[in-house]
Order: C-alpha cells, then structure tokens, then sequence
C-alpha cells in the first residue's frame, strides 16, 4: 500500500509453498508432544484444535469466481509488522500460534481475557467463501473457515452506548517490521457496531480448511469482504469496545488515502490509481470490480443516512 517505493503487483510472485505441514510446523512439534503412547493410531498434530476440524461450508456465501490457489494466497501477503514486501511468509512462521489469548476491553460490564480455544468452544465454525479485494487492486477468493463476528459481539455484551468495536494486533519479537518508524504499530483497525453485527463480518480460524496460517493472520483474524483488505485486521490479540471512532492505522499514515470507511467502489479511484478493475491473484486477469465488491446486497443498507462521510475511501 501507500508510502512504499514501488507497487505490490510489480513484485513477482516468489515459487512455494510446499506444505501445510512446514506451515504449522510449530503446531505440529507440539501436537507430535501430546499424541499418547496409548493411542496407536495416528492423529493429525493439530486435530485437537477446534480451527483445524473440518466445518460444513455455508451455502449462503459462495461467489461466481474461481478459488485462488492456495499457494498464491498463502505467499502473497500484506503484512507490515514483519515486512512490506510480499514474501514475507516463511518469516511469518516464527510466529508462534498457541498459547493465544483475546483481550475483551472498553464498555462491557465484565471485561476479560479469554483463551483462543475456549473462546472457539463457544461457536460453531463454518466456511465461507469470500472475495478479498486489496486497496492495492489486486484479489483472491478463499474459502475462510471462522464464525460471525455478531457471536462473538453477543458473547461480549456490550454496553448500549457503544458504538465502534476496534481490533488490535499483537506486536512479537518474531516481527522485524516493528522497528520500522514510519509506521504507528499496533495495527489497528475498527468498524461501527453496526457493521460487525452484519452477517457478512467474519471472525477467521481456517483457510482452505485448515488452520488460517500466520502469514494470513493466524491464528485470528477479520474479514470485512465488501470493505478494502486493509480493514481485516490480522493476529487479533485485543477487542475493545467504545463510542469514539477509532484512528486506524492506515488512516493515521495517510487520511486523504485510506479512511476509516474503505468500502470497496470501482467508481471512486484511489488518488494515485484507478479502483475500476483487480488482478486475480496467481494470474494477469483482471476483471471488474464491484460495488461493495459484490457485496451490496447484504450491506447497503449499513450506509443510508450517513451523508458527508467518505465512505469509498
Ligand atoms: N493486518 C495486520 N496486522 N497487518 C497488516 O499489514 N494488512 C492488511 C490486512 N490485515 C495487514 C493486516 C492488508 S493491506 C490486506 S490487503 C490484508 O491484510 C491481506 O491479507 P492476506 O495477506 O491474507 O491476503
């Protein structure tokens, strides 16, 4: 995005991903750890976790496009806390995925920390097919595994003054791309309680019906499919609850480019480039984009009676 000194779509795409396997492969010392001499069939490393099941996929959610492969959506990455390149996955692997816990903050009558796997024991996960479309103009479409971010909003139980929820990633040691200085870390980003109550608003476990990898923001993240990538914010470590608008991170770099709205609109262009058209993700295709990136029918609504906010940007 932005301040950097060329395009993402001008980097190549590097040759790889092997396996899941060397993805999760802290995730598979330990579970190799755990497996008792008592049980003599094989399990798989992970199976213990509620995010590597398999889950029924969710018809409502489906899109008339191709699945991206997944090598190409799992080694072309925007993740800034550990580089702005976009091979950045094999140094995502140090970061590590358990233990994981989710701080609920701000206005709730009983903030607290939950472990990420006793928060997934409260919720049915399922798949979703999504579209994701970068503010950069490029796109995907990838079978998220997770469950709908109103659940975890329920579970929460806000106070009725609350008007924005607001995610944060964690910052590691694993992350070389915090010493940057340019950049105010902690990603964070936010939407208004309208909006992580819409059905669509999903929290993220799996990919490709697997755990969802660090490079994708394992083991927890958003996806905000009819809003810019930038909105889904990854390795989420904190959600708090409020009635001020946030200063997103992208916001606070540049407001006149990335705003707090960022629903996607092929009419509004970015102010160095058009958002007319995406690349599909592991070719040179492009094809149109769409209004709310094809998600106007379940979002709209959210938008009416909010004359003189920017709302495509
Ligand atoms: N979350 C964090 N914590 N850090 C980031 O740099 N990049 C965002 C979003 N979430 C980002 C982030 C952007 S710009 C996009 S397009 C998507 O993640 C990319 O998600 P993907 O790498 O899974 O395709």
């Amino acid at each position: 995005m932005l301040i950097k000194r060329r395009r993402g779509w001008e980097i190549p795409d590097r040759e790889a991903t092997p396996e899941a396997l060397v993805l999760r492969r802290r995730d598979a010392m330990a579970g190799a750890v755990a497996v008792s001499v008592a049980m003599p069939t094989i399990i798989a490393p992970a199976a213990a976790r509620a995010d590597s099941a398999p889950v029924p996929r969710n018809p409502k959610y489906t899109v008339d496009r191709a699945l991206t492969a997944e090598k190409n959506a799992t080694t072309y990455n925007n993740y800034y806390e550990f580089s702005d390149d976009k091979d950045l996955w094999q140094d995502a692997q140090a970061l590590h995925q358990r233990p994981w816990s989710i701080e609920l903050a701000g206005m709730l009558p009983k903030p607290r920390t939950i472990g990420l796997d006793d928060l997934l024991k409260q919720f049915q996960l399922e798949e979703r097919v999504y579209r994701h479309r970068c503010v950069e103009a490029w796109a995907m479409t990838v079978p998220w595994t997770g469950f709908p971010l109103s659940q975890l909003v329920k579970l929460a139980e806000p106070l009725g003054s609350a008007k924005y929820v607001v995610f944060q990633t964690i910052q590691d040691k694993t992350m070389p791309g915090l010493s940057a200085p340019y950049y105010p870390f902690p990603y964070t980003e936010g939407v208004t309680m309208d909006e992580a109550n819409n059905d669509l608003a999903f929290m993220v476990t799996g990919l490709y019906g697997k755990p969802v990898p660090p490079q994708n923001g394992g083991p927890i993240r958003l996806a905000l499919p009819w809003k810019y990538g930038f909105k889904s914010a990854k390795a989420i470590i904190k959600i708090t609850f409020t009635d001020q608008r946030p200063h997103t991170f992208w916001e606070a770099i540049q407001p006149s480019e990335y705003g707090f709205w960022a629903n996607v609109n092929p009419e509004v262009s970015h102010p160095r480039w058009s958002q007319a058209s995406e690349r599909l993700l592991g070719s040179n295709e492009r094809v149109p984009t769409r209004l709310y990136n094809g998600y106007a029918e379940f979002v709209g609504g959210l938008y009416q009676n909010l004359n003189g906010e920017k709302l495509f940007m």
